[in-house]
């Protein structure tokens, strides 16, 4: 089917969470900018968000012990001068959200700032208890709606469009029909893949999209091998597993066996608030040894701070018939935040030029190996002003230009692709790939099970030179072509770091410090989607080059 030329804007954002809106927010006085999600508006993780955002504003606190506790907290493996831009910048943001109207929660004038783990201040900005994800969003939302900002909902964006002044567009499926839309510029701000995990406490639209149509258009992708799990997530009997924030760990709520015992500091001498992949595999290993479930205890928080501070987690739980302020709550780990990602600099440039990724679906550097509590809010708002910044800056001369011509586009097209796809094997996929990444490339990582998880997606390799028209079979090839490269990364980094923890080689390797795994396709006379081109080898790949 001939695609619908929309024509050309200014900007283009993918994705509609934290990082896209409050890019889209800064940029929309700069050019004609139009936001494309997949879902409704606002779809994606952040509306999800319970913890809240971290910033250094007070003078008990300063960024540079932020900054540290980002460090260390990413096991030393995180990029200083990345870090250092997002935490000098936080208070500027937060200050930002405050004269746009975001109430954080205070008492008495008083802004309440909880802990998180890992964090040596109170530092985490909260806004109606635990639900700051979905208040940001409203107010983002409100604030981009009085702007002239484009919006195209329901809109699955299939690839990214490039020419010889780099990106210069898009195609995307809306309706059962594909749209091409022209930019001078895209910005990639389309979220992580935690739904690649059959167990995760992400939203059902996180497939990798962008860090898919990324890398086949020749940007670069690291640190696959780093996916962060969050330890504490209650699984009803039916339906998504959902989060339990680390907030209420902060405000000191007890981890515990199920003869009540506390374990954690028997596994991290900050117990509670040790790291998350510390503690997630702790409850794997006190619930093999007693067999029994683990728990959160908030109970002796008392029943009204408990109601007012955990709204979202008190009435969720209340669903399900689970009383916290009366019962413990059963958790379990899941999967929860890709650390990696498409390398940008510090204003989240690409290797391709004119295209841009703001907030999880980047890899700015500041996460290291493993993520602290309530910085990727943090790192959206922050890189978002700065990707808006450096795309408004592109002199109109340099935006990607050299108008698509679509004949051409789709004789490339059809070249490149294999007339039908084979709907099933790709409907079918899905639950096998989330299955085998979550046994084999999960929590605890071996040889064995990794070279296990590499030859079956080599199996499912042919059904990525397919071409698909449904969203969900599009997906699924994303998930499969970044499913790969995760279990490719973890097998072949021979090491234990941050949240990527090997059974056989379980201690850090110091030749691989600051070492990253990268992706980057080979690009080809014909075709865009050959299957995984990487040379396997780790280099010293800092923000936007070698
Ligand atoms: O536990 C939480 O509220 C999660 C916060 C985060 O991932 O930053």
């Amino acid at each position: 089917m001939n695609p619908e030329d929309l024509g050309r804007t200014d900007f283009i954002i993918i994705g509609s969470g934290i990082a896209g809106l409050y890019t889209a927010l800064h940029l929309a006085d700069a050019g004609r900018v139009t936001v494309i999600s997949k879902l409704d508006l606002c779809a994606g993780n952040t509306r999800f968000a319970q913890g809240g955002v971290a910033a250094a504003f007070y003078e008990n606190d300063s960024p540079e012990l932020h900054l540290e506790d980002t460090w260390r907290a990413g096991g030393a493996f995180g990029d200083r001068a990345a870090i250092g831009v997002m935490v000098r910048e936080a208070p500027e943001v937060i200050a930002d959200l405050i004269k746009r109207g975001v109430k954080f929660d205070s008492r008495n004038g008083a802004v309440l700032l909880s802990r998180e783990g890992f964090h040596s201040r109170n530092r985490i900005w909260h806004i109606g208890g635990d639900a700051t994800g979905k208040e940001l969003l409203k107010v983002l939302l409100r604030d981009s709606k009085k702007k002239k900002i484009h919006f195209y909902e329901n809109s699955f964006v299939e690839h990214l469009l490039t020419g010889e002044s780099g990106c210069c567009g898009v195609s995307f499926i809306k309706g059962g029909k594909r749209f091409l839309l022209q930019a001078g510029a895209v910005i990639l701000a389309s979220g992580g893949c935690s739904q690649i995990y059959c167990y995760s406490t992400g939203a059902n639209e996180s497939t990798g999209d962008g860090l898919a149509m990324a890398y086949r258009a020749g940007a670069v992708l690291r640190d696959l091998e780093f996916f962060q799990f969050h330890p504490t997530v209650f699984f009803p009997p039916r339906g998504d597993p959902f989060l339990i924030t680390e907030a209420v760990r902060g405000e000191g709520a007890y981890l515990v066996n199920h003869d009540g015992e506390r374990f954690a500091e028997k596994y991290h001498p900050l117990g509670e608030l040790g790291p998350r992949d510390v503690l997630a595999r702790a409850i794997l290993m006190e619930r093999e040894r007693t067999r029994l479930p683990v728990y959160l205890d908030l109970r002796h928080l008392g029943a009204a701070f408990i109601r007012e501070r955990f709204p979202t987690v008190y009435h969720r739980c209340l669903e399900w018939g689970l009383d916290i302020t009366r019962e413990r709550i059963p958790v379990s780990p899941a999967a929860h935040y890709l650390i990696g990602g498409i390398v940008t600099d510090l204003e989240g440039r690409t290797a391709v030029r004119n295209l841009f990724a703001v907030g999880e679906v980047a890899s700015t550097g500041v996460h290291g190996a493993n993520r602290l509590a309530s910085n990727s809010l943090l790192e959206g708002l922050v890189f978002g002003r700065r990707v808006a910044c450096a795309a408004a800056a592109i002199r109109t001369i340099d935006r990607g230009g050299g108008r698509i011509k679509v004949k051409e586009y789709l004789a490339e097209r059809n070249r490149s692709e294999t007339a039908a796809g084979n709907d099933s094997a790709c409907r079918a996929v899905r639950p096998l790939l989330q299955k085998l990444l979550w046994e084999k490339v999960g929590l605890l990582r071996s040889s064995f099970g990794l070279e296990e998880a590499v030859a079956r997606f080599e199996q499912w390799l042919p059904l990525l030179n397919c071409r698909f028209m449904e969203r969900e079979l599009c997906e699924n090839q994303n998930m499969l072509l970044i499913g790969l490269m995760m279990a490719r990364a973890a097998a072949a980094r021979r090491e234990s770091r941050g949240c990527h923890f090997r059974d056989d080689f379980p201690e850090s390797d110091p030749r691989l410090q600051g070492r990253h795994l990268v992706f980057k396709k080979q690009l080809q006379e014909t075709g865009d989607m050959p299957g995984l081109d990487w040379d396997g080898i780790f280099h010293d790949y800092r923000n936007g080059g070698e």
